[in-house]
């Protein structure tokens, strides 16, 4: 099951690993990856838990961790950023959460636990590309909207909490998978909220 115990070495290292973060953001800039945490086969097998400390994450910055062999977008959204989100409901294809892409504790106007906090797979809805993040620049894709996911596959466009905008092949929101926040600043993805 995903609530294996967290190895204290491993903790350390990705303390040490996301304390190295930088600012990033901009779109088409490589984003850090943290997936340099090596759990065992075995764990990767039963989908180990990963915890990402999200302490360093400046605002609008994204950081990928790994789980399950996929990729984990975590964002740290700015007070514009959350504030937005309330201003396009209209353009999207399920504002709401109405479709199980997120635990029950994330089906809310953020899709996550803390409105600060972003947490979703970087896999397409439609064929399962990896949305690239546009900080500042995503009005180009849809008017209006500043920062948002674009896949560069067949043009899916997602806003800061993952959700589809209409007239595009994805035909629903990022998945949010199980996740925690343990401590403040520690995320813990494959955990969900009270499970820990
Ligand atoms: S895989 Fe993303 S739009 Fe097709």
């Amino acid at each position: 099951m995903s609530n294996a115990p967290v190895n204290n070495g491993r903790r350390r290292f990705l303390t040490a690993a996301t304390a190295v973060v930088g600012g990033v953001g901009v779109a088409g800039v490589a984003v850090p990856f943290i997936g340099s945490w090596n759990p065992s086969a075995r764990a990767k097998a039963a989908g180990a838990p990963v915890e990402v400390n999200v302490g360093k994450i400046e605002p609008g910055q994204l950081i990928r961790a790994e789980w399950r062999g996929k990729p984990v977008y975590v964002v740290r959204r700015t007070d514009k950023t959350v504030a937005d989100l309330a201003k396009h409901d209209g353009q999207l294809k399920d504002p709401s959460s109405a479709e199980a892409q997120q635990p029950e504790y994330a089906a809310n106007a953020y899709r996550s636990i803390k409105p600060e906090f972003m947490v979703a797979l970087g896999v397409c809805t439609h064929l399962g590309c990896a949305p690239t993040y546009h900080q500042g620049d995503f009005g180009e894709k849809v008017e209006g909207v500043s920062d948002g996911f674009f896949c560069p596959c067949h043009g899916s466009k997602f806003d800061m909490a993952g959700r589809v905008f209409q007239s595009v092949p994805a035909p629903l929101n990022l998945v949010v998978p199980e996740h925690s926040f343990p401590t403040t600043n520690t995320l813990l993805i494959g955990v969900g909220q009270g499970e820990a």
